[in-house]
Order: structure tokens, then C-alpha cells, then sequence
């Protein structure tokens, strides 16, 4: 992540050019897959366009028999479906395409990888660089299996020129599995080789959270127990699992989401200030939290965890399908598309106050926030009616869509007597800036590249995730039925999630409360 001191006026705030990566092979396997299409390849040609790859080829490696040229028309097709490249003209997709190469073999094969080996060595005499990154977009059941063939054969050796491998989420399926994969890939690199990836951490605004609590004298000495009553952290989405049943059935919501993303949004609210923002200081803070979190034991877990899934209803006007006419879905289906969690934080700055998660798929609205919820005033000086009291300040940062933040306050009403309403300071990141921020693989693509893996798990840190997902999954596999509970698609969620908050006298937002200040 690149440090950029941004022009006081942000009206004339110019994009600054962005660094260029160090050269290298960028080798994907899984080069045909859906992950290449949609992320990697539109990121990877926006980042040549912004003239950040200037000495770096692409080697696809995939199962599907193909020649170069085919490979780099399915690509081209790829990228006509990328929004952000609607504008690609012919110049700038044939620089793009000299760079794409293409090599089929099977994964479990050594031969493919030291096919891999003599066309990295092609290349090399053609003018590209030895160093290599070895990008990971395969079925996870195949990450171990890669990493061992990319050791046998050597690839994974640093010599003149480095090696590192980006490994995809999920990291792992339970703590188990977790320390597992994390034993076998530090067999073959070192940890400063590799970079678990969580598309999080590459959205502008997630690192903006560091910005507004480190970068803001104002927001600091508030952010701690004394001040804070409860952060609630918010992932909602309008989609459903639309094609993924397959992987969703496995994985439900708090494997898909909870168990990185959120966890991830959590650690950033709630870390302290690193000594220095580098990548082992700062994911110390991160991992310091995640250690701090108490773990659910089985009899809190009914208390503190909703799971549910939803049935049919209606998004934006159209009619949706419940989760179990989904297709790949079972009849009798268990997997939760939402959940929500309390966690607590047993540390000097946040003792007592809870963080109350929730994310589900086929809500009434896409947004994903942060809200940090301040104690009331110790008097009750102001009325908002006759009786009742001024609400309580709300720091509200939001993620997604329309990123930018929101403080709430209350402010006198015009008018002789003495009563106020809540009012908002609202920023938006669009307005505000007036530029689009890079897409969250851009980010990070040009990370590893650069060498720095701030912005990527450490492998003590994917341990300690798990540390307190996976008995939360035995507790409820232990459950007896009925096991989920069923919300209306295009609603907040289930009812159940209310009780969760009400418990402590707290409350979440609801979907449709926020307002963007992007208009
Ligand atoms: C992915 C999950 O990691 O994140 C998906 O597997 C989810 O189920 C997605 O939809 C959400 O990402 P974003 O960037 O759209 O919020």
C-alpha cells in the first residue's frame, strides 16, 4: 500500500500517478476460471493502462487444451464484460494481449510444472524477468496440492530472483484444515513469500479506517469504552448464492463472510495504533485483537449467534426465489445465508462494549458499514420531544456502496422552546475526491508485486480467525432442529437477529436508515 499525502483541496485533487511493480511472471493457474475472468485479468489490464506493469507478463496455466491465441481471445471477451473497461480501444487491449501467454496442463501432473519451468526460462531469454509470482485461482481443494508440485519442481526457489504466491480465500474450512494448509506451504515458502489474499483489504475505504482513527486527533481519544456504547458492523447483500451452491452448501455465511471479511473489519476498528505502518507492525495490532476476542463457549452460542436462510420475496420490485429453490441447493438444507454474532473484546480499550456482526445475502439493500455507536451524554440537559432525550452520537463509516462517513449529532430545532432533532455530517468519498478509486485487485495485485503484504493475512492470523469460527460451527452442528430460521428476502433479516442487541438495551440500524450524502 502506498503512502500518498493528498492536496488540501480536494476539488483539485489529482489521482497521483501510481508506482510501478517490480518486474515479473505473473503465472495464474486456474487461467480459465471465473476468478481470472471477472477480477484478475480486468485488474491486471488496468494496471498496465495506468502504466504500472511496464515489465510483466502474464502466464496462464489451465486444464482446457487451448493456444495462445484462443486464450487471449477469452480473455479479450472477459474484459468487454468489465465495466471499468468499457472505454479499452484497440491499442491498449493489443499492448495488453502481448503480454498474455498460455499454458495447458493438469495440476496433479509434475510434467505441467516443469513445463512451467522451460517456458518461465523462454520468456526470461525474451527479455521478461526471472522473479515470479504464482497466483492461486483454483478450487481450494488444489492449493495444497500446487504448492507441493511448485516446491518439488523448484519454482518456489529465490536465488537472483524472488518467488511469491498469492493463495485465494477460503484459507483453510475450520482451524484444523487452516493449520494444516499453513504447515504444508511453509514447507515449500517462507512466510514473507506469501500473500493470503482478502479482497477487503484492497478497498480504499477499509483503509480509510486506519486513516480516519490514526490520521485524526479529533476521532482518537474517543474510540475506546469510555466513549464507545457498541460498534455494530454491517455486510448486506441484495444478491443471492445465484450459481455458487455448489461452494455456498459447504461454506454458508459465517465461513463465506464472517470468518475473514467482517473479522477483518473488526480488527481494524478496533486495533491499537501500530509503532510504525508497515506490514509486521501493523498486522501485529490486527492479530492482538483477534486474540482478544473471547471465544463463544457452547452455552453462549444460542444466546449470542442467529443463523437463518432466506425464503422467497421481493428485491427492488422482483420477485425473489427462496434459498432452497436455488439451484444445487438440498430440499432440506441447513447452510445460513445470514448471521449474526456479538463478539466481545476482553482488552484495556474495549472491556464491556460488544460488536455485534451481521451479513446475509438476499436483503433489502446492499451496503456494508461500520457504525460506532456513542454513550449518551451523563445528563439528560435536552429534550428531542417533551420526552424523550437527545439520541445518543453515531459515527457511521461506509464501506459500500457510495463509500464516505457520517457523524450524527443532535442540534437545536429553530423556534422558542428548547428541543433538538439528530442531525448529519455527511462526506462522500465520490464527491468529495471526484475520482474512482482502483478496484480492490488492482490494489492489491500491485501490492505483491511491490513486495509488500501489509494488506494480506499472516498465516498466525488466518490461525486466530478460525480460533473462534470453528466453535461457533460445532455449536451449531450440535444444535438440535430446527437448526435455521427463515427470513423474507428484500427484509433486514430475521426477526431473531433483533434480540441480539435488545438483549443489552442496543439496537442495529436498520437497512434503509442510512443515508449516503452523495446526491
Ligand atoms: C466474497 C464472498 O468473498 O465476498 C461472496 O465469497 C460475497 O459470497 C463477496 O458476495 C462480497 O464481496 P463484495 O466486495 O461484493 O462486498
Amino acid at each position: 500500500m502506498s503512502a500518498v499525502v493528498v492536496e488540501p483541496n480536494p476539488v483539485q485533487y489529482q489521482q497521483p500517478t501510481l508506482p510501478q511493480a517490480e518486474p515479473c511472471v505473473v503465472v495464474i493457474f486456474g487461467a480459465t476460471g471465473d476468478l481470472t475472468k471477472r477480477k484478475l485479468m480486468p485488474a491486471l489490464c488496468r494496471l498496465l493502462n495506468q502504466g504500472c506493469l511496464e515489465s510483466v507478463r502474464i502466464l496462464g496455466v489451465g486444464r482446457n487444451p487451448m493456444t495462445e491465441d484462443a486464450f487471449q481471445t477469452l480473455v479479450r471477451e472477459a474484459l468487454k464484460d468489465s465495466k471499468k473497461l468499457e472505454q479499452l480501444d484497440e491499442q491498449q487491449w493489443s499492448k495488453f494481449a502481448g503480454r498474455l501467454h498460455y499454458l495447458a496442463g493438469e495440476l496433479d501432473d509434475q510434467n505441467t510444472y516443469r513445463q512451467v519451468m522451460t517456458r518461465l526460462e523462454e520468456l526470461a531469454h525474451e527479455g521478461a524477468s526471472r522473479n515470479r509470482l504464482f497466483y492461486l485461482a483454483t478450487p481450494p481443494s488444489l492449493f495444497s496440492l500446487i504448492v507441493k508440485q511448485l516446491g518439488e519442481s523448484g519454482l518456489a526457489n529465490e536465488d537472483e530472483q524472488w518467488s511469491r504466491i498469492v493463495i485465494e480465500k477460503p484459507f483453510g474450512h475450520d482451524l484444523e484444515s487452516a493449520k494444516a494448509l499453513n504447515a504444508e506451504v511453509l514447507q515449500v515458502f517462507k512466510e514473507s513469500q506469501v500473500y493470503r489474499i482478502d479482497h477487503y483489504l484492497g478497498k480504499e475505504t477499509v483503509q480509510n479506517i486506519l486513516v480516519f482513527r490514526f490520521g485524526n486527533s479529533m476521532f482518537e481519544p474517543i474510540w475506546n469504552r469510555n466513549y464507545v456504547d457498541y460498534v455494530e458492523i454491517t455486510a448486506a447483500e441484495t444478491v443471492g448464492v445465484g450459481s455458487r451452491a455448489g461452494y455456498y452448501e459447504d461454506a454458508g455465511a459465517l465461513r463465506d463472510m464472517v470468518a475473514n471479511h467482517l473479522l477483518q473489519l473488526v480488527t481494524l476498528t478496533a486495533m491499537e495504533p501500530p509503532v510504525v505502518f508497515d506490514a509486521d507492525n501493523v498486522r501485529e495490532e490486527k492479530v492482538q485483537v483477534l486474540r482478544s476476542i473471547r471465544r463463544l463457549k457452547p452455552e453462549q452460542i444460542a444466546e449470542r449467534t442467529v443463523r437463518a436462510q432466506y425464503g422467497p420475496g421481493e428485491i427492488d420490485g422482483e420477485k425473489v426465489k427462496g434459498y432452497k429453490e436455488d439451484e444445487g441447493v438440498k430440499a432440506d438444507s441447513q447452510t445460513e445465508t445470514y448471521t449474526a454474532i456479538e463478539f466481545q473484546i476482553s482488552n484495556w480499550r474495549w472491556s464491556g462494549v460488544p460488536f455485534y456482526v451481521r451479513t446475509g445475502k438476499s436483503l433489502g439493500r446492499h451496503l456494508t458499514e461500520i457504525a460506532v455507536h456513542l454513550k449518551r451524554t451523563p445528563q439528560a440537559l435536552f429534550a428531542r420531544t417533551p420526552d424523550e432525550e437527545v439520541d445518543p452520537n453515531v459515527i457511521v463509516l461506509r464501506l459500500q456502496p457510495n463509500e464516505g462517513i457520517m457523524v450524527s449529532f443532535g442540534a437545536k430545532r429553530p423556534g422558542f422552546e428548547m428541543q433538538t432533532s439528530t442531525v448529519h455530517m455527511d462526506f462522500c468519498y465520490k464527491s468529495g475526491f471526484g475520482v474512482e478509486s482502483p478496484d480492490a485487485y488492482e490494489m492489491l495485485l500491485l501490492d505483491v508485486m511491490q513486495g509488500d503484504a501489509t494488506l494480506f493475512i499472516r498465516s498466525d492470523e488466518v490461525e486466530a480467525q478460525w480460533r473462534l469460527i470453528t466453535p461457533i460451527e460445532e455449536a451449531w452442528a450440535n444444535q438440535r432442529e430446527p437448526k435455521v430460521t427463515t427470513y423474507e428476502a428484500g427484509s433486514d433479516g430475521p426477526v431473531e437477529a433483533d434480540e441480539l442487541p435488545a438483549r443489552n438495551g442496543h439496537r442495529w440500524r436498520r437497512l434503509a436508515e442510512t443515508s449516503d450524502g452523495c446526491d
